[in-house]
């Protein structure tokens, strides 16, 4: 028998992918497809292999990666079924890459459903997550693209830099704009980057049309991860489907943080200072508070604004289509989003 907290993430997992966002249906078989292709390609000769990347993967998410892969491809006139797969590969790394996060953030709530670390513990969580990822080499090379895999691999190697930067950073007060930047660039932009990229490559786009497309998931990517800093600070559990306040929590400095810090008085930088030295969320309340009153949530979506403006001139290198279009409305998604 389900329980009702199942059928309640099941639900929100169904509404997330059925949404009727334009950039969901004009691609809405494709999109189908790589939702049956995740599931075929999650067999495993050991059962707890496929019973906890299910569990995630059942979860749903918003499957935006993927998504730009599908988009890109078809807005540079891609006509075969490859990106059906290269989409399924750049799921698998963004879910391995979560399934190890939650471990390295100490997090318990993913996608609306308590997550892999706090049911089957630490080990299962980055053991799973190192058999997603290796899945998704398997199935790279069996593309057989020299050129998809090269921008993969560097993806996946930067990616681990910007998390290894990230814990770096962790509980120093001193991070500067600049730091936080280069660690969000590497993390998550990359992985965007790198879906936009190889969506465009796959279809054997022109050069500058592979250049602006990968330009574009860059700058969608920066605008995604400053809002995902955002919605931390004040966005709602349930909505999120994941808890706020984890950065604060585990000491992460992140940019309403930096911003709160120069707009405050020294009193409240002390205080600040203090919350990030000693990590916990006794303090999120008022450090919420603060961070909202200084700015720093307001600066932090000004910039996701400037990048997302920025992504969509990219898209001016691009010929006019659906897919395209619908490019621009996820752009727009990604600042405006409370998910
Ligand atoms: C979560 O990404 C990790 C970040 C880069 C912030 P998403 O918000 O895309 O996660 P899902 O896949 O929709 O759950
Ligand atoms: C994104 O950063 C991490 C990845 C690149 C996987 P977060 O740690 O902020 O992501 P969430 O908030 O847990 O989804
Ligand atoms: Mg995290
Ligand atoms: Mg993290
Ligand atoms: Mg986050």
């Amino acid at each position: 028998m389900p329980t009702i907290q199942a059928l309640v993430t099941l639900l929100r997992a169904i509404a997330v992918i059925e949404m009727k966002y334009p950039f969901y249906t004009v691609v809405e078989s494709d999109f189908s497809a790589v939702n049956q292709f995740i599931i075929e390609n999650l067999n495993s000769h050991v059962p707890l292999v496929e019973e906890i990347s299910s569990y995630l993967i059942d979860a749903g998410g918003k499957r935006l990666r993927p998504l730009l892969v599908l988009l890109t491809a078809r807005a540079c006139g891609y006509k075969g079924q490859q990106h059906i797969n290269l989409a399924t590969v750049i799921e698998f790394l963004h879910t391995a890459m979560l399934m190890h996060d939650d471990v390295v953030d100490a997090s318990d709530l993913r996608r609306g459903k308590k997550t892999v670390n706090a049911t089957w513990g630490n080990p299962a969580s980055v053991l799973v997550g190192d058999f997603l990822h290796s899945r998704a080499f398997e199935m790279m090379v069996e593309i057989g693209d020299m050129g998809v895999m090269a921008i993969l691999s560097h993806a996946t190697n930067t990616i681990a830099e910007g998390e290894i930067q990230q814990l770096t950073n962790i509980r120093n007060p001193d991070i500067t704009e600049n730091d936080y930047i280069q660690v969000i660039t590497r993390k998550t932009a990359m992985l965007f980057q790198a879906a936009s990229h190889t969506g465009a490559v796959l279809a054997s786009a022109t050069a500058i049309q592979q250049e602006s497309s990968k330009q574009y998931g860059l700058h969608l990517g920066l605008a995604f991860q400053l809002v995902d800093d955002v919605l931390d600070y004040k966005g709602s559990t349930e909505d999120l489907g994941k808890n706020v306040g984890d950065d604060l929590a585990e000491g992460k400095v992140t940019l309403p943080l930096i911003i709160a810090m120069r707009n405050s008085d020294s009193q409240s930088v002390n205080f600040i200072r203090q919350a990030i030295l000693k990590g916990g969320v006794e303090n999120l309340g008022e450090i919420a508070d603060i961070v909202n009153n200084t700015g720093g949530l307001q600066y932090t979506m000004d910039l996701a604004e400037r990048e997302i403006d920025k992504a969509i001139e990219c898209l001016t290198h691009l010929t006019d289509s659906e897919f395209k279009h619908a490019m621009t409305s996820l752009a727009n998604f990604s600042v405006n989003r409370s998910f």
